[in-house]
């Protein structure tokens, strides 16, 4: 795991942004995992300038969403289809076909999830999935009690995880119950993991996922075993972390040849 703690969420969201960047120029027709909240949106938005200012060619990426709301049509404004649409892919040149965002109306959801995961397969599998976290440690809808191993379903969230997202609808009672999310053990397979957390409300939730113990309890701390996570935070989602003048360190004094930003 990859502490990286900067300033201010926008220095933080830059860094991420390189990095995907760097990807897309490798590898053109790479695969993201996107994730929605509050929380990408400056990093959306540099990947916008980056595609605008500097030509950064999105036209090969393919991408798949975490995660969607059931019983939204795409065209609803809390849906995360809307939020994509509005906040990401209007403005780049990522070809309508290259994008996968769970359907939220799907009629048979087991059958939707199953196609979901074997598209996720038939791209080669998600280079670099970009995450948020949940103040409970979720991470895509997977919420506490999660088993680790799991694959993309439905779940139901937990009335916290409502209560945070009410804000993007009418009514508190108008957020759904129920979810599609990809899976933890989907996320895991992802070859490069991003998690990204602003704020002093996440600090809880990032300092159990990176230095707790790793349970279900707090599914973010599964990323405890992935080979490639990097973890970028502002000052206050980080204040709660025991070593985090160790990873300041860490970060600062990277080998040149280890640098990947
Ligand atoms: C939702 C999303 C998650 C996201 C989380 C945090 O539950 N499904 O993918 O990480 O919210 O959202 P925010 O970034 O708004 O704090």
């Amino acid at each position: 795991m990859e502490v990286i703690i900067s300033q201010d969420p926008s220095s933080a969201s830059i860094l991420a942004a390189r990095l995907i960047a760097k990807l897309v120029k490798i590898k053109p027709h790479a695969v993201l995992g996107l994730s929605t909240g509050s929380t990408p949106g400056d990093l959306y938005k540099e990947l916008i300038r980056m595609h605008q200012a500097e030509g950064l060619d999105f036209s090969r990426v393919r991408t798949f969403n975490l995660d969607e709301y059931i019983g939204l049509p795409p065209d609803h404004p809390a849906s995360y289809h809307s939020f994509m649409m509005k906040n990401f892919f209007r403005d780049v040149n990522i070809p309508h076909g290259n994008i996968h965002i769970p359907d939220g109306l799907a009629s048979d959801v087991s059958s939707h999830c199953e196609a979901y995961e074997q598209a996720i397969r038939d791209a080669g599998g998600i280079d670099l999935q970009i995450l948020g976290i949940g103040s409970d440690g979720h991470i895509g809808f997977n919420e506490p009690g999660s088993s680790l191993a799991s694959r993309t379903r439905i779940k139901t969230l937990t009335p916290g995880t409502r209560e945070d997202n009410a804000r993007f609808f009418g009514k508190p009672e108008d957020v759904p119950h129920h979810v599609i999310t990809m899976g933890i053990g989907t996320i895991m397979e992802s070859r490069t993991l991003a998690l990204l957390a602003f704020g002093e409300g996440k600090a809880k939730a990032v300092g159990g996922a990176v230095e707790g113990a790793i349970s279900a309890s707090n599914p973010a701390t599964v990323l405890q075993l992935h080979p490639n996570a990097k973890i970028y935070l502002d000052e206050p989602a980080a204040s709660s972390l025991e070593r985090i003048d160790y990873y300041k360190w860490v970060f600062q004094n990277k080998p040149a040849w280890q640098a990947d930003l």
